[in-house]
């Protein structure tokens, strides 16, 4: 088996680090070998000891103090810098000998996501290996309504239409949110958020509807795990979407 490599990518402060944290553990404790990737330049602390961290190769507050930026100007200029050096970071990942490689994503999703080194990234980790794929992490909490599944399912979506990676939603801080109706399965909760949609016989819940059918209708995966990175609670769950996305679906050792 070659490596598998999953992108962490979400809005900030959804828990992509803590996740990191929790699901490379889980994953070591099982005897995987990790290689973990911090691509946020302007991280603070991270909650795991990356194996390449970016900051070691540019630095957002550096680049701050030296460009004369503020906080996201210096985000967006960190982002061409990092995309110049591109090769050195995909280099090493290449060479990492590991089962799984974990990469963080920037904080700032849109920084991130809308410039070319997202797809420049996804490109080449999908040539160094086939099974690179991505992980929307959002906050459980988020989810308060039918529309704001929608969401998670067609973000998801949107992700995986820019980097180009097949993309699969998560729910983290699970543990937020006690009350959630989302039962995890997408087709179960299809019909409930569908119905509850053509109730509100809005035109806008409508074409959610009609969205959400036909995206399900392409997608082969029924489960959205949900987890608390915090807590390292739901990593099976996490463990067993990567692997479906994988080729090495059903294989568990
Ligand atoms: P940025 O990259 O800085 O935007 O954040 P991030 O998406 O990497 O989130 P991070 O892992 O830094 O977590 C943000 C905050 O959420 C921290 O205070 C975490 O401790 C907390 N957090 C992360 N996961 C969970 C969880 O499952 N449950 C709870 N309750 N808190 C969590």
């Amino acid at each position: 088996m070659g490596k598998i490599i999953v992108v962490f990518v979400g809005p900030a402060g959804c828990g992509k680090s803590t996740l990191v944290a929790a699901y490379s553990k889980w994953l070591r404790e099982g005897d995987a070998s990790v290689y973990t990737v911090n691509m946020d330049p302007a991280a603070e602390t991270l909650p795991y000891e990356p194996s390449l961290d970016v900051r070691g190769i540019v630095d957002a507050r550096e680049v701050a103090r030296k460009y004369g930026l503020g906080p996201n100007g210096a985000l967006v200029k960190s982002m061409e810098l990092i995309a110049e050096r591109l090769e050195e970071i995909t280099s090493r990942v290449a060479a990492a000998e590991a089962d799984y490689v974990l990469v963080d994503t920037p904080g700032q999703m849109e920084v991130f996501l809308f410039r070319d080194l997202s797809w420049r990234l996804a490109e080449a980790l999908r040539g160094i290996s086939p099974e690179s794929y991505a992980v929307f992490v959002l906050d459980a909490s988020v989810i308060r309504d039918p529309a704001d599944y929608a969401f998670l399912v067609t973000m998801a979506t949107a992700v995986q239409l820019r980097l180009g990676l097949e993309t699969a939603p998560v729910l983290n801080k699970i543990d937020l949110a006690p009350g959630l109706e989302i039962t995890g399965d997408l087709l179960r909760d299809f019909g409930r958020v569908s119905r509850a949609l053509r109730e509100s016989g809005s035109v806008y819940a409508e074409m959610l509807r009609e969205m959400l059918r036909v995206l399900l209708k392409y997608n082969r995966r029924v489960e959205v795990p949900q987890v608390s990175a915090l807590k390292g609670e739901g990593m099976e769950e996490l463990h067993r979407l990567v692997l479906e996305m994988s080729c090495s679906c059903g294989d568990l050792s």
